[in-house]
């Protein structure tokens, strides 16, 4: 494969092309424990029954989403496959930043669609690929703290590059489109505007100087020749989704960190590179311009991300810390909650094919106004096992049921999780919590691999429990509800909310649960979040051809599903080529922001280069949105 086709790779494709698993299948027993959708919804007559035992009712919910008119407060949109946003009827939308868009005064003006930013303006205007974000309140101001996931390198550099950087400043320019970007935001009457020149405004990149702390800072794995402490790594990188903590800062999730990396001389994958995919040629070329990068000269500075990293949007001047107590995987988000002894609990997911769930549970309780020190340095990670029972148990990766030392088990996390049976997943995205129950879901995207290839530890994706079907092109969200109404107990129950699927082109388990209708049907859910009167938002990452399986789906999406009746419906659809991802309230609840990835086309501006851009939706009477 050509370089300059690489970047056009999606990250898993690149994983995947770099590292192919083995085609080990041993999965005969498959198609006939794979299920009919008439078989699955003998399922959900079992999930209903457990159901009803927790306290919900998943087979009314999904008999009842059917008949119901729509109990939302929006007419559901239909689908789209143009290079526009569409919202629904009495909604009105904006762009509220895009890529290259100042931060600051002197930055003005600094994007052009012939050229896009120069090196010295890239880390004083927004980021690329926006990604998860939060809102943020310090007395009157109103912040956001928004990740840029990584770049388009076809877009974002000079044409003469052909889509891969040429020198170190090409990289230079990259690494300043990506991290965090902080920035003030005003509410101007129609969905809000950037403060230019705020003092909190700030760009977080792959330079940035960090800490770290939790067991693994200072360990002999995190330590390279600019850094013999281990404790001092610059950067953040693949920022994906985020989560805020329950004292007010912002927690972003480096995800495919494993793909910056590369190795200038031949050498042999170590057993945990192979399972975290590093390895080969990085995939912008980094390597070639500056030694961190270069695996052949610091091999552990690939150990120093793949973390969850906090930053405070309210004090510019702050040091981002690394957490290495929740664990080094390619983190999707972080949905913080207190176990009901005020102990901080978050769950996170690693999005990859056949990965795992986890959480981190704090060794000491926190009530508002207590100091904050160590709740996310001290503590235990935990990974889900699922049985097919519809119950489940939170196993602690600790030495004793690991067998390997407390900062292996924190940087090689994925091994710990092969080692105590974990169940292997259908690619964990977003986590949400439901603020109004003790009650979480998790985005399993979709999986090809399932039932058909181990993850790249070895471990087989057999068909059945939360991940039940065969080839999973389409995702689904399980749930659960922990033991006793308590996020910090070791038991849970879960279900099924939904599994994306088309009852137009299947009549089987691919035709999705029953709360899947031509009306509403879409694939591959990615982001959520549940807005403050107890909605389930769900953005999608998917298959946006709306052609073969995916026929009758149009464009990426956002839908808002009702926890109680099941029932979805269709609130927003995104540019061609876009991905949805990215989701927060202003204070008010008034406005919604909402972040479109890789856009195609030439959206937003009609004319020069696609530009992905965090926009704002309103309700034109001026009631919240959720
Ligand atoms: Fe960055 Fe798993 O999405
Ligand atoms: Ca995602
Ligand atoms: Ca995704």
């Amino acid at each position: 494969m050509k370089k300059q086709d690489i970047v056009n790779l999606s990250w898993d494709e690149f994983d995947e092309m770099r590292d192919p698993r083995p085609d080990a299948n041993g999965f005969d027993a498959v198609v006939e424990r794979a299920i009919s959708r008439r078989g699955f919804l003998g399922g959900v007559l079992a999930f209903g029954s457990a159901a009803a035992v927790m306290g919900s009712g998943v087979l009314s919910s999904t008999t009842s989403a059917k008949a119901q008119v729509s109990a939302f407060a929006f007419e559901p949109i239909g689908i789209a496959t143009d290079h526009d946003i569409h919202v629904p009827k009495g909604y009105a939308w904006k762009t509220l930043v895009r890529w290259g868009d100042p931060l600051f005064k002197e930055a003005e003006g600094a994007y052009s669609p012939e050229t896009g930013v120069s090196v010295d303006m890239s880390d004083k205007v927004f980021g690329e690929n926006t990604d998860g974000m939060e809102t943020f309140v310090d007395g009157d101001k109103t912040i956001l703290a928004i990740n840029s996931e990584y770049v388009n390198p076809k877009i974002n550099l000079p044409a003469a590059s052909e889509g891969m950087p040429q020198n170190a400043d090409e990289v230079r320019l990259l690494k300043n489109m990506q991290g965090v970007t902080v920035l003030e935001i005003a509410d101007s009457g129609d969905g809000y505007e950037v403060v230019l020149d705020s003092p909190y405004n700030r760009r977080i990149t792959h330079e940035t100087q960090m800490t770290m702390d939790g067991p693994a800072a200072g360990s002999d794995l995190v330590k390279t020749n600019a850094d013999p402490e281990g404790v001092s790594p610059k950067g953040t990188m693949n920022n994906c989704g985020s989560g805020k903590t329950l004292w007010g800062t912002y927690l972003t999730c480096e995800e495919n960190f494993n793909g910056y990396f590369g190795a200038t001389a031949e050498r042999e994958a170590t057993e945990s590179e192979k399972r975290y995919g590093i390895g080969g040629e990085g995939r912008y070329a980094y390597e070639k311009f500056e030694e961190r990068f270069d695996l052949s000269k610091e091999p552990n500075e690939p150990n120093r991300h793949g973390w969850v990293t906090e930053i405070d949007p309210r004090d510019p001047s702050s040091t981002p810390v690394k957490h290495t107590a929740l664990g080094r995987f390619k983190h999707e988000n972080a949905e913080m909650v207190q176990a009901a002894d005020g102990r901080i609990v978050v769950y996170m997911g690693d999005d990859e094919r056949g990965e795992f769930i986890y959480k981190y549970v704090s060794d000491k309780s926190w009530a508002e106004g207590q100091p904050t020190d160590g709740l996310l340095s001290n503590g235990t990670l935990y990974v889900a096992k699922f049985n097919d029972d519809m119950t489940g148990e939170w196993l602690p990766l600790t030495p004793e049921s690991t067998g390997m030392e407390l900062a292996d088990i924190l940087v090689f996390s994925r091994m710990a999780g092969s080692k105590v049976g974990a169940t292997t997943m259908d690619r964990p995205e977003w986590v949400a919590a439901n603020p109004l129950r003790v009650e979480v879901y998790c985005a399993l995207t979709n999986n090809k691999n399932r039932g058909v290839k181990a993850n790249a530890g070895g471990d087989e994706q057999p068909v059945g429990g939360p991940n039940p079907r065969e080839t999973n092109n389409y995702g689904q969200i399980v749930r659960w509800r922990p033991a006793g109404e308590d996020h910090g107990a070791d038991g849970f129950t879960w279900d099924l909310y939904v599994m994306a699927g088309n009852p137009t082109v299947y009549d089987n388990v691919y035709a999705g649960s029953e709360n899947v209708n031509e009306g509403n049907m879409f694939n591959s859910p990615d982001g959520m979040a549940f807005s403050s009167d107890g909605m389930l938002w769900i953005q999608t990452d998917g298959d946006d051809s709306n052609e073969g399986e995916f026929a009758g789906q149009g464009n990426n999406q956002m839908l808002v599903g009702n926890p109680d009746t099941g029932e979805i419906a269709r609130f927003l659809t995104a540019p061609n080529g876009a991905e949805v991802t990215g989701l927060s309230w202003s204070p008010d609840g008034k406005v919604a922001f909402v972040g479109i990835q890789h856009p195609g086309g030439n959206w937003p501006d009609g004319n020069g280069k696609p530009r992905s851009a965090v926009i704002a939706v309103w309700r034109e009477d001026g009631q919240a949105i959720g």
